[in-house]
């Protein structure tokens, strides 16, 4: 595809070498193989193979009818934050986001598009806005102790993960239930994040006890076969090695408190969750 006027006077007006030369030089840009618009929008057969597709490997982080899971974001909310033109989203499924649990996806460009037309053949949920005020949410962040053990925008403590894109991340379901039951989908952080389903570090409470019968409990920062980084209530770090420990034990537990109906009212949640499906990291 000849795309640049200039070339295309130049190969009209030189004839035959040039136009073989330039036909050369235009090649890449002709063989692009990523069109703007997915070639097989709204076709049905291609739906249901993207369907397929995406069951057997999406469906783990963004749920099974793609509607927001415990490790990826709701696909149908109609909010796109890596762009929403079809070839955004064949780069985002193709590359993958840097920096966080999304993999790049290693599949034929077909392949890709069946899954493109499944996602846009889902619809919205039926309320798309989240209900709550979010500046009535941030000041229940502040107020309710939160960034004593989490980062935002920079400010905060370090015991839990970093919220600055929590709403880009995680869906309005998931992170309602990190704040009333904390135990049940606790908290992944991806140590490398081209690798396809982990290893995922888990952020639940560590009890170690130390060789001469001391008890520390916090939160693993960082942990391999020898040593543990370990973070206390007060947020002080322990590097421990393992060889001097007695027992190490995952609880699989969350060190955050559960915010029952009688410390946040249902409200209060709602507020508080539009204000954290709105931190997006800009
Ligand atoms: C290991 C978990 C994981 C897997 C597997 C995964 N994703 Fe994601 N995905 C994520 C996370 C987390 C994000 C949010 C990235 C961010 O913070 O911006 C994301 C973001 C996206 C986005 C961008 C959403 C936006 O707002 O622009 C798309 C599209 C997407 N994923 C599609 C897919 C498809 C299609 C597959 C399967 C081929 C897939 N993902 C597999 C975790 C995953
Ligand atoms: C004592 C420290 C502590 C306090 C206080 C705390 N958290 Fe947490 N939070 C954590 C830890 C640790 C995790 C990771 C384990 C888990 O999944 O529960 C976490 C996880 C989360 C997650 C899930 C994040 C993700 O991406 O998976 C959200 C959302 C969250 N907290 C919101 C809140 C809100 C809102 C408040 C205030 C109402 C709050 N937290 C108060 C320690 C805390």
């Amino acid at each position: 595809m000849c795309v640049d006027r200039a070339v295309r006077n130049a190969c009209t007006r030189w004839g035959g070498v040039v136009l073989v030369i330039a036909a050369l030089w235009c090649a890449p840009a002709g063989a692009q193989k990523n069109p703007v618009t997915n070639p097989v929008a709204d076709n049905p057969a291609a739906i249901k193979e993207g369907l397929s597709l995406f069951r057997a490997n999406c469906s783990p982080c963004h749920g099974i009818n793609a509607r927001g899971g415990g490790r990826g974001p709701d696909l149908t909310s109609g909010r796109w934050n890596h762009g929403s033109a079809d070839a955004d989203l064949f780069l985002t499924i193709t590359q993958g986001v840097t920096g966080t649990e999304m993999p790049a996806a290693n599949f034929e460009d077909s392949e890709i598009w069946t899954i493109i037309a499944y996602l846009r053949s889902l619809a919205p949920p039926k309320s798309t806005a989240p209900v709550g005020d979010r500046a009535v949410g941030e000041a229940i962040f502040q107020g309710k102790g939160c960034p004593s053990c989490h980062m935002v925008k920079g400010r905060g403590g370090l015991l839990g993960p970093d919220l600055s894109r929590v709403g880009a991340g995680r869906s309005a379901a998931y992170i309602t239930d990190s704040i009333r039951f904390p135990d049940k989908d606790l908290s992944t952080g991806m140590i490398d994040p081209n690798s396809h389903f982990g290893p995922a570090r888990v952020w639940d409470t560590v009890t170690v006890i130390t060789a001469t019968g001391e008890k520390i409990v916090g939160v693993a920062r960082n942990e391999d076969t020898f040593s543990i980084q370990l973070m206390d209530r007060r947020q002080n770090l322990h590097l421990l090695s393992k060889k001097d420990l007695q027992k190490v034990n995952h609880e699989r537990k969350s060190m955050m408190p559960a915010y029952a109906e009688d410390m946040l009212n249902a409200t209060d949640l709602e507020n508080l969750v539009a204000y954290l499906q709105n931190l997006r990291g800009d």
